[in-house]
Order: C-alpha cells, then sequence, then structure tokens
C-alpha cells in the first residue's frame, strides 16, 4: 500500500511538474566555504524526500555511506546508498568517478531539481563534493530533520589551490579526549582541509601509548599539578592531570580521519620538549641524576616531595621551554627513539612523521661529556651541528622505513637533513630559504597561523597566549612568496593553522579559538587568490555560524560586531 502510494504521488508530482522547479534562489543560499573555484547558481530546487535514493560506484561505497547518512539526518528519511557499477545510474543523487577531471581533489557537483550528481576523479573529490552539498542545506539540518529539505540548483566546478592543507591540535599542553578530537577532525573535513597534524609529545605530556616503553604513559601521561593563569603565574593548582591514547585509539582515530580524507600526521617531538619523556626514563638526558628545572613558586606540592625524596625527573607544569633535552651524545637515546618510531609509524598511514626539532636549548649538550664527544669525535661545528646530527640521524632512520621527515624550521639550522620538509613557523623565512634549498615546505607563519594568539585586543578576551591575530589578518594570507621564483614557489605545499594550547583546557575553548579563523585560513589554502575577498568571506561565514549554532560549536563572534562579547564567558 505504501509502495503504491508513493508511485501515486511521483506520478502526480511529474504530471504536474516539480513545484521547486522554477523557485528563485539568491546569493544568500550559497554560501559555502572555502569558496569553490566556479559556481553558476541557477534557479529550481532539489527536494530530499522518501523517494530519494543514492547510487554510485561501488568504489564510492564510504562516501556514498556517508552521503547518505548525512541526508537521512536532515530529512528524517531513512536514505540508503546502493552501489550500481553494473547498471545504469538511476539514483536521484549520483556519485561517480571522473577521470576527466584534471585534480585528485577535484570535484563537480551539478545539483537540479530532478537530480544531483557528484563526480569527483577520487573518493576524495566526490568527499569534497558532499561537503559543498551538506552547505547548500539549510543550516538547522545539522541538529535534526529540516520539514521539506531542499537544495538550490547550482554548477560547481572545484579543485584546491594547495595540495597540504592542515590543521594542528597540541594535546601534550592539555589532553583532549578522542570524542573531541573526532569533533576536530569533522571540523577540518567540513573545510576541506586534508592533513590533521596531531602533536603528541610536549613537556607536560606524553600521550601515546608506547608497548615497549610503558612508563613514557604511566609516568609521563600524568602531571601533578599545572600552572594557573599567565606566564610566570599565578599559583600551581595542584591537581593531577592528565591523559593518552591507546595504540588501538589511536588505529581509531586514524580510521576515522581517514573515512573523511584525512591524513594524521603524528608529532614524536625531538630533541627539546622532552621534559615528561625524560621523567619516565632519566637516562634520555644528559644527566640523568639532576633535578628538573622548573619555575620556582610553580612546582605542585607533590611534584616538590618528590624532588626532595630523590625523584629529580618531573613532568614540567609550566609552559615555556626547557633545558633538559635528550642526550644526543648517547646511543641509547637513538635506539629508545627509534624503538619507539617502530611503534609509531605502522599506526599512521602518512608518508610524512613530524619529529619536531624546534626549541631546543643547547645549555645540557654545552657541558655534556656524551655530547662533547660526538661534537669532537665527528668534526662537528659547534652543538647547531649536533641538532643537525640528529636531526639527520632520525631521518636516515625514518627514510629507511619508507617514510618522510617533517620539522620545525629550527632544523635549518647546522644544515637542513636532505629529505626534509620543514614547517614555517618563526615567520616565513625558514619555508623561503628551505624552498630556494628545492625542500618541500608547509608555511605556518606566527603572524597568520597561530590560533593560541588573542583574536581582539580587548581586555576582557579569554586567557590566551598574547599576540593578536583577528580573522581578517589570517584571511590576507598569502603562502605565494614574491621572494621566490615560479619553479621554487612550486615546493610550498601549502599551509597549517596550529593550535597551541598551554591556555586551552576545554573543548569549548578550542572551538571558540580556531573558529572563524580556520574557517579563513581554509580559503586562503583551497581558493585561488584572485576569487577571494574579505567582505564576501564575511558574509558567507555569516550561514556557516548559523551551521555552527545549529551544531552547538563555539566561535568568535567579533567577525560580525567588534563589540561582541569576546566568548570569555561562553567557554571554560
Ligand atoms: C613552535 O611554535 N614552537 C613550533
Ligand atoms: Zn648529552
Amino acid at each position: 500500500m505504501n509502495k503504491l502510494l508513493s508511485i501515486l504521488v511521483v506520478f502526480l508530482l511529474m504530471s504536474c511538474g516539480s513545484p521547486y522547479k522554477d523557485v528563485k534562489n539568491t546569493a544568500a543560499d550559497y554560501g559555502i566555504v572555502p569558496k569553490p573555484k566556479e559556481l553558476l547558481m541557477k534557479d529550481g530546487r532539489f527536494l530530499v524526500d522518501f523517494n530519494t535514493k543514492v547510487t554510485g560506484d561501488a568504489s564510492l561505497q564510504k562516501e556514498g555511506e556517508y552521503l547518505a547518512q548525512m541526508l537521512s539526518l536532515a530529512s528524517g528519511n531513512d536514505i540508503e546508498f546502493t552501489s550500481n557499477n553494473s547498471g545504469p545510474s538511476d539514483g536521484s543523487i549520483v556519485l561517480k568517478i571522473d577521470e576527466a577531471i584534471n585534480n585528485g581533489e577535484g570535484y563537480r557537483l551539478s545539483v537540479n531539481y530532478d537530480g544531483i550528481v557528484i563526480a569527483g576523479k577520487t573518493g576524495k573529490g566526490v568527499f569534497y563534493g558532499i561537503q559543498s552539498l551538506r552547505q547548500l542545506m539549510p543550516p538547522g539540518s545539522e541538529s535534526g530533520s529540516v520539514e521539506k529539505l531542499t537544495i538550490p540548483d547550482v554548477e560547481i566546478k572545484d579543485s584546491p589551490r594547495y595540495v597540504y592543507r592542515g590543521m594542528m591540535l597540541d594535546v601534550g599542553r592539555h589532553f583532549f579526549p578522542v570524542d573531541f578530537v573526532k569533533k576536530y577532525i569533522d571540523l577540518i573535513a567540513m573545510h576541506k582541509m586534508n592533513r590533521f597534524h596531531w602533536h603528541l609529545t610536549e613537556d607536560q605530556g606524553w600521550r601515546i601509548e608506547i608497548k615497549k616503553y610503558p612508563k613514557l604513559t604511566e609516568v609521563g601521561a600524568w602531571r601533578n599539578g599545572t600552572i594557573v593563569g599567565l606566564l610566570p603565574g599565578e599559583r600551581n593548582d595542584n591537581k593531577r592531570s592528565g591523559g593518552f591514547y591507546t595504540q588501538e585509539e589511536v588505529k581509531e582515530i586514524v580510521k576515522y580521519a581517514a573515512d573523511r580524507s584525512i591524513t594524521v600526521i603524528p608529532e614524536i617531538e625531538m630533541p627539546g620538549h622532552a621534559s615528561a619523556a625524560i621523567a619516565a626514563y632519566p637516562f634520555l638526558s644528559c644527566f640523568p641524576k639532576e633535578p628538573t628545572v622548573v619555575r620556582e613558586n610553580m612546582i605542585s606540592e607533590k611534584s616538590k616531595e618528590l624532588q626532595k625524596e630523590g625523584t629529580p625527573k618531573i613532568v614540567q607544569e609550566s609552559w615555556g621551554v626547557y633545558p633538559d633535552v635528550f642526550c644526543a651524545g648517547n646511543d641509547e637515546t637513538f635506539d629508545f627513539l627509534e624503538d619507539v618510531l617502530d611503534e609509531v609509524m605502522p599506526l599512521f598511514p602518512s608518508k610524512y612523521i613530524h619529529i619536531g626539532g624546534d626549541e631546543c636549548p643547547k645549555d645540557n649538550w654545552k657541558r655534556c661529556p656524551k655530547c662533547q664527544a660526538r661534537i669532537k669525535k665527528l668534526g662537528l661545528k659547534d652543538e647547531h651541528g649536533l641538532q643537525s646530527y640528529f636531526i639527520q640521524r632520525i631521518e636516515k632512520y625514518v627514510n629507511s622505513k619508507g617514510k618522510n621527515i617533517i620539522g620545525w624550521d629550527e632544523i635549518l639550522e647546522g644544515g637542513l637533513a636532505p629529505n626534509a620538509t620543514v614547517m614555517s613557523w618563526r615567520g616565513e623565512k625558514g619555508g623561503i630559504e628551505a624552498a630556494k634549498q628545492h625542500h618541500d615546505v608547509i608555511m605556518t607563519p606566527t603572524t597568520y597561523c597561530y590560533f593560541d594568539y588573542g583574536q581582539s585586543e580587548r581586555k576582557d578576551e579569554p586567557l590566551n597566549i598574547g599576540g593578536y591575530l583577528p580573522v581578517e589578518k589570517v584571511y590576507s594570507y598569502n603562502p605565494d612568496s614574491k621572494e621566490l621564483t615560479p619553479e621554487q614557489a612550486g615546493f610550498i605545499l601549502g599551509g597549517q593553522g596550529n593550535l597551541w594550547t598551554e591556555y586551552i583546557a576545554t573543548p569549548d575553548k578550542v572551538e571558540l579559538m580556531v573558529l572563524p579563523r580556520m574557517s579563513a585560513l581554509s580559503e586562503v589554502i583551497w581558493t585561488p587568490q584572485a576569487e577571494r575577498e574579505f567582505n564576501d568571506f564575511k558574509s558567507r561565514f555569516g550561514r556557516l555560524a548559523q551551521r555552527f549554532d545549529a551544531m552547538g560549536i563555539h566561535y568568535s563572534k567579533y567577525i560580525f560586531d567588534d563589540k561582541a562579547a569576546p566568548g570569555k564567558d561562553e567557554v571554560k
């Protein structure tokens, strides 16, 4: 009976013509971020209803199921994906592979009142077409079913400006649970970004299970207290905190990301930012018996007691850069790091492993007999030469396993490892230098890409690391440097937004800090430079903001109103 009824309704609709065929649309219906390369608005709307079917190539099963689930939630109907590799495309929404599309991440989206086609050169392109389709749906569809769910007719041809479009999350300073990491990955996917740089080890916490070295997480994942307030700090909260990801959880996150066309790049920091690893295994330090250097009056009661009782090494409880780094003169350090990498690399299909390399004070190396002996034996110029030796030795190991390293721009000092990719953070200088040396580069200069900076200059801005990076400034970024020839510019793979979490302890605050700056950056690295304009972005972001409202996601409202509350009271 039900079937009979639906056939009747379809027949009636066909005979009367669709009531959605001639609906007029306006620019406000097309608020897609990042802005597509080519978009042609049309009259008419496609109605998603009980009749809607999603079909497509069997190779697009994953993308098809993602879309069917999205449409089911938004329309309140049970919509399923059926693959139709063997027959004609007979769904009302068809997903296809089209080899003629000339970019591996490119897609074509065609919405008409009587059908939708999403074509990509690969599944990644199709996934991005689905993300554009999602942003053409009413914002309310993010939080439940919408009555009469319609999508405006459109022709889109789109592909990204850069191949590397990343977001970093520091889970070392503050630990974030698996569910939130997934939510962060969802945000990355929504912005058509394709890399999640997972900063997993820090002075204040080691966050990944390594089976051969259980103390890394038994000891290194926990601290006995945390500094309160801006450096130099008001006091220590004396609360034990921390956490880590088991290898099973890591696999789950890597798969979750891969299902959303995102590669996860793990960062295992060396030779600096190593206090948590050293607290777990003091032999990694140049001076295993020396107490961890801490900020006076900012150490927890518990750690004070431990140091007094003869446990010199503690997980850092305050922020900054510390002198206790991995000993570069001791072969056991390299055995340890190779063992760690042996467990890390198989968990991540990524071609890249990030090995840090930033902010490594040379104080200990200068007075360590083993480090000095290494410098002498190898005829190295100084401790910078030793840092270069350290990175090159690790690079050789990573390369021997078929992977490449990424390092922060300090890895240029003392000579770049032969196959390294440079992440330029202290401005663009390091990236420009690396590109001139024909090394791949990811641009992430503090001046445009550090989302831990304040978003306004107001005194009631939520506590942050300092600096001032409003969304307009992020949007004004152009990663193409005038200093590079076109050939050299080809080594700039793209850009990344970084979120260091010294002053960001909760998921809500992560959201508030990254949005809308991440939305702005996504457009910088996706949309052709000539197609971008801030006020146009701002109006499209207005629609995206309504989606975030529906999703319960926090974002800074300054973009709309510079008198808006800075969000301090909205988040912890
Ligand atoms: C960095 O911000 N230390 C890479
Ligand atoms: Zn040493």
